[in-house]
C-alpha cells in the first residue's frame, strides 16, 4: 500500500524576536493517520502546529500540503484552505458565547455558503453521534467544560475536514472527561478518514493516536518506534 504524504513540515524555523520556536522541525503525515505530538512546554508544539495549519509562516524551510507549498501561497488562498479543508480544536474558549450550541457547530458550513435550515440541520445531526443531546440550544454559559469541548470537536469535523488540527483539546478537562472526548475525537476521525495532528502533553491521551513524535527545542527529535 503507498502512503500518501498529506501534511508535512521541512525544516522548519521560527522565532518570536529572538526567541526561537522553531529550529529546523521536519514531520511527514500520512493521509488517513492519527499523528500526536508530544513534548514540554515551550518546545515548540504549537507553534509547530500553527505553521503546519497555515496559521503561521516560517522563517525558513517548508510547509506542504496535500504535495503543495503552504507556506508560500498568498493569505487570502491560506485562509480559503484553512476554512474549506481544516478543522481545529483548542484547549477551551473558542466557542462563540452569543451563539447557541447548534449554531456554534453549524458555522463551518454558513462561512462556506450553506443555507442556514441546512446548515442547522446538518449541525443538529452530529450533536446525538457525541453525546450531545438536549444542548442544541444552549450557550456555552450554560455548558460543562467536556460539553463545550464535544461542541467545538463538533463545528471542526461538521465541515468534512481533511485535517484535523487539535491544540490540548482535552487540557482542560479532568482525565475522565478528557479521555472520553479523546475517544469520541478518535472514532469520529477514522469514520471520516480525517487525518489528525494532535498536540498534547498527556501520555494517555497520546496513546489513542497512530503514532507519536516529541517536539523538544524546536525540533521533531524522538520517534516512538513502531512495529517494522
Ligand atoms: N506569540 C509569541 N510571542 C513570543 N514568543 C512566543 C509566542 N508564541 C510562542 N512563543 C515562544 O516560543 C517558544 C515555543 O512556544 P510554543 O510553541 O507555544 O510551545 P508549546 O506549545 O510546546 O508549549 C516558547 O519559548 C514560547 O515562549
Ligand atoms: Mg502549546
Amino acid at each position: 500500500m503507498t502512503e500518501t504524504v498529506l501534511v508535512e513540515a521541512r525544516e522548519a524555523t521560527l522565532s518570536f524576536g529572538r526567541t526561537p520556536a522553531l529550529r529546523g522541525a521536519s514531520l511527514a503525515v500520512t493521509a488517513g493517520e492519527i499523528l500526536a505530538i508530544m513534548g514540554p512546554s515551550g518546545s515548540g508544539k504549537s507553534t509547530l502546529l500553527h505553521c503546519l495549519a497555515g496559521i503561521l509562516t516560517p522563517d525558513s524551510g517548508e510547509i506542504r500540503f496535500d504535495g503543495r507549498r503552504l507556506d508560500t501561497l498568498r493569505e487570502r488562498e491560506r485562509s480559503a484552505l484553512r476554512r474549506e479543508r481544516f478543522g481545529f480544536v483548542f484547549q477551551s474558549g473558542q466557542l462563540v458565547p452569543e451563539l447557541t450550541a447548534e449554531e456554534n457547530v453549524a458555522m463551518p458550513l454558513l462561512l462556506a455558503g450553506v443555507r442556514r435550515a441546512r446548515a442547522l440541520a446538518e449541525a443538529r445531526s452530529w450533536f446525538g453521534r457525541l453525546g450531545l443531546d438536549g444542548l442544541e440550544r444552549r450557550r456555552s454559559g450554560e455548558l460543562s467544560g467536556g460539553q463545550a469541548q464535544r461542541i467545538a470537536l463538533a463545528r471542526a469535523l461538521v465541515a468534512r475536514p481533511d485535517v484535523l488540527f487539535a491544540d490540548e483539546p482535552t487540557g482542560a478537562l479532568d482525565s475522565l472527561t478528557g479521555e472520553h472526548v479523546m475517544d469520541l475525537l478518535v472514532t469520529a476521525a477514522r469514520d471520516g478518514g480525517t487525518t489528525v495532528v494532535l498536540v498534547t502533553h498527556e501520555a494517555r491521551v497520546a496513546a489513542c493516536a497512530d503514532r507519536e513524535l516529541v517536539v523538544r527545542d524546536g525540533k521533531v527529535t524522538t520517534l516512538t518506534r513502531t512495529a517494522s
